[in-house]
C-alpha cells in the first residue's frame, strides 16, 4: 500500500471515530440551577423564577405532606410516587450529573436532559437544540404524569394547565 493511501485511510478512520464518539455522548441531567444561569433574565421572561414559584418545583416537597401520607407511609422514598414527583429520582443513575433531589418536576422532565444542548452555540439555534436532545413538550408528554395513575388525579385540561405553567420569552414572540 503506498504512503498516501495509508494516510488517507488513517484520516478516514479518525473521522469515523470522532463521529461515533460524538454520537455516543449521553444526555445527562444537569438540574435547574444550570438553566438558571441563562434563563432568569427579566427581559426574557425569567423562566427559572416562574418555575420555582409554581407547583412543579414543589412536587418532591409535596410527598412529605400530611396528604401524601394517605397514599404512602414514606412517599419521599416510594418509587411509586417519585416516578412522577421527582425528575432526579426518575432519571437513571448513569445519566445523573448535577441535578438535585429537591428539584421536584424540573425543567428536564419537560425539555429533556440538557448536558449536550445547554451550550450557547447550540441553544441559540432551534434546530441544533432539537438535534441535541431539547424537547418542546406536547400534551402527550404532560399526560405521562397527569393521568389516572395519580392517586389525586384531577381531570387534565391541557389549555388551562398550560396557561397556569406558562413561562414565555417575550422577546421570541
Ligand atoms: C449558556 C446559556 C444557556 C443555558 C445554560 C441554557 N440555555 Fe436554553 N437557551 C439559551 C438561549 C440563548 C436560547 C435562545 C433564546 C434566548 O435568547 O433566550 C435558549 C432557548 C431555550 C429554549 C427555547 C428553544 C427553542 O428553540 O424554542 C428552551 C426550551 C430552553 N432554552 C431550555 C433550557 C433548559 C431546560 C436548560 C437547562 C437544562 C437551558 N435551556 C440551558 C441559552 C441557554
Ligand atoms: C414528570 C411528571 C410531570 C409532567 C411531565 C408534567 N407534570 Fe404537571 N404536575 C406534576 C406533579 C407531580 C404535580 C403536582 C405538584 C405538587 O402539587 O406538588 C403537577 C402539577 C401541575 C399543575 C398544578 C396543579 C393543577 O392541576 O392545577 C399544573 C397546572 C400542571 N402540572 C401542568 C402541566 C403541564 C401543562 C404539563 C406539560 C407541559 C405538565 N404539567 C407536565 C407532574 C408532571
Ligand atoms: C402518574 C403520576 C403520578 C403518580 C404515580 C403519583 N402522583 Fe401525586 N400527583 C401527580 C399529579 C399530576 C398531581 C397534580 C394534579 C393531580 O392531582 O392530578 C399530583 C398531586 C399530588 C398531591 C397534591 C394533591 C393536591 O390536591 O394538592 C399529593 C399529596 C400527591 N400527589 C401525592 C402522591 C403520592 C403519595 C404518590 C404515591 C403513592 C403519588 N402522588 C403518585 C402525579 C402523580
Ligand atoms: C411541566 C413542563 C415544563 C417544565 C417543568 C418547564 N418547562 Fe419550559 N416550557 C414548557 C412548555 C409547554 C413550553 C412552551 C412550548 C411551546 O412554545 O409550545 C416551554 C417553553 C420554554 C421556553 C421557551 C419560551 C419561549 O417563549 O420561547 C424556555 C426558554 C423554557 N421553557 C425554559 C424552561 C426552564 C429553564 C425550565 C426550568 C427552570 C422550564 N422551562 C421548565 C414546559 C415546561
Amino acid at each position: 500500500m503506498n504512503m498516501n493511501l495509508k494516510k488517507l485511510l488513517l484520516i478516514v478512520c479518525s473521522v469515523f471515530l470522532v463521529v461515533s464518539l460524538t454520537k455516543a455522548q449521553d444526555h445527562e441531567y444537569i438540574g435547574a440551577a444550570k438553566c438558571k444561569m441563562c434563563h432568569n433574565k427579566e427581559v426574557k421572561g425569567k423562566q427559572y423564577d416562574v418555575w420555582k414559584e409554581k407547583s412543579h418545583a414543589n412536587a418532591y416537597e409535596t410527598l412529605a405532606s400530611e396528604e401524601a401520607k394517605k397514599f404512602s407511609a414514606d412517599a419521599q422514598n416510594d418509587p411509586k410516587c417519585l416516578k412522577c414527583h421527582s425528575t432526579y429520582h426518575s432519571a437513571s443513575a448513569d445519566l445523573m450529573a448535577t441535578i438535585k433531589a429537591e428539584e421536584g418536576v424540573s425543567c428536564e422532565s419537560c425539555h429533556g436532559p440538557g448536558s449536550v444542548y445547554k451550550s450557547m452555540s447550540i441553544m441559540k439555534d432551534h434546530q441544533k437544540s432539537l438535534d441535541n436532545g431539547l424537547i418542546i413538550p406536547t400534551e402527550a408528554l404532560c399526560k405521562t404524569c397527569h393521568n389516572e395513575e395519580s392517586p389525586t388525579y384531577k381531570v387534565f385540561n391541557y389549555k388551562e394547565a398550560l396557561a397556569k405553567i406558562a413561562h414565555p420569552n417575550p422577546l421570541s414572540e
